[in-house]
């Protein structure tokens, strides 16, 4: 039975003469134990969509399907509580508060579920020690490292114990130490059986995937099953094409993937190079908003 179920997810923003389409009619099932990689250039809807699966936003138009379980239409107490029961969620900043120690911010999210403060500090302990840094349970956020304040984040992810884990380019802001260090961390988490969904700008790290989806332009423009260990084929042909030894490398090698791709062709005409200007596309966008607006 698929877990996550996208069926026909639009997703406008603003409103009038400010439409943004950031999710084109989306369609996108996700079983239980995938352990799922976004790519895609800077504003194609990789966040949104990350977004809606988390039940942090709704989409505009379509259904959305969690356990068999319509969930598009929650009001914001019930998507609240299926958040705090079955997804953990990993950010690019941590998002850790500043003030409290890794231990409390790891405890943190337990507090939502009524758990007593000896057992929440306990759970929260054991989770520190599973991503390695229990040693730091006392310090604040201001004295870690990028890798560990990551790894402080991904246990408060876990501690829930969720099904699915979110992770919103969670390497996008660390070294490439601490980069594997992360992918591994989610790799075993993985392998514990949890589902996880990733956003990433590196093709090296598909290598951790077992399937890569390609966006642009708020919608899915390919979508591979791919080895563990290897580098997804379309996000090799780019690898090897490119020096890619700086963060602005994997950038433009998302970007040139992007043009590389076989397009379907219906929508291959409005991709092309000059059509894709920073005005057209928000003009496009406009007007299909309008137009669905108008439906
Ligand atoms: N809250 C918002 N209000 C208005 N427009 C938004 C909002 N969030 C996103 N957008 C727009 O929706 C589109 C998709 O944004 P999104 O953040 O999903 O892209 P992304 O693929 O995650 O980009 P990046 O790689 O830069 O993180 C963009 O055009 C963006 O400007
Ligand atoms: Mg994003």
């Amino acid at each position: 039975m698929p877990l996550i179920q996208l069926q026909d997810v639009s997703k406008l923003y603003g409103f009038g003469d400010a439409t943004t389409l950031a999710l084109d009619e989306v369609n996108l099932t996700i079983d239980k134990g995938e352990f799922v990689a976004v790519m895609g250039p800077s504003g194609c809807g990789k966040s949104t969509l990350l977004n809606l699966i988390g039940l942090l936003d709704k989409p505009s138009h379509g259904q959305y399907r969690l356990n068999d379980k319509l969930v598009s239409r929650l009001n914001s107490n019930q998507a609240a509580k299926i958040r705090r029961d079955k997804i953990g969620f990993i950010f690019q900043f941590f998002n850790l508060l500043p003030k409290l120690s890794a231990l409390e911010n790891v405890a943190l999210p337990l507090t939502y579920k009524g758990v007593t403060q000896t057992k929440r500090l306990k759970i929260a302990s054991e989770m520190l020690d599973r991503v390695g840094v229990q040693d730091r349970e006392y310090y604040l956020p201001g004295q870690l490292s990028g890798g560990q304040l990551q790894c402080v984040a991904i246990a408060r992810a876990l501690v829930n114990n969720p099904q699915i884990i979110i992770a919103d380019e969670p390497t996008g802001n660390l070294d490439s130490g601490s980069s594997r260090l992360v992918m591994e961390l989610l790799s075993e988490i993985h392998k514990m059986g949890n589902t996880i969904i990733f956003v990433t700008h590196n093709p090296e790290l598909t290598r951790f995937a077992t399937r890569v989806v390609y966006m642009h332009d708020g919608s899915i423009v390919h979508d591979e099953s791919s080895t563990v260990g290897r580098v997804a084929n379309r996000a090799r042909k780019v690898l090897y094409t490119l020096p890619a030894t700086k963060e602005e490398d994997d950038l433009a090698g998302v970007s040139l993937l992007m043009k590389a791709l076989p397009i379907k062709s219906s929508i291959s005409d409005r991709l092309s190079p000059k059509y894709l200007t920073k005005n057209n596309i928000k003009r496009r966008s406009k007007r299909k908003a309008l137009g669905k607006q108008a439906k």
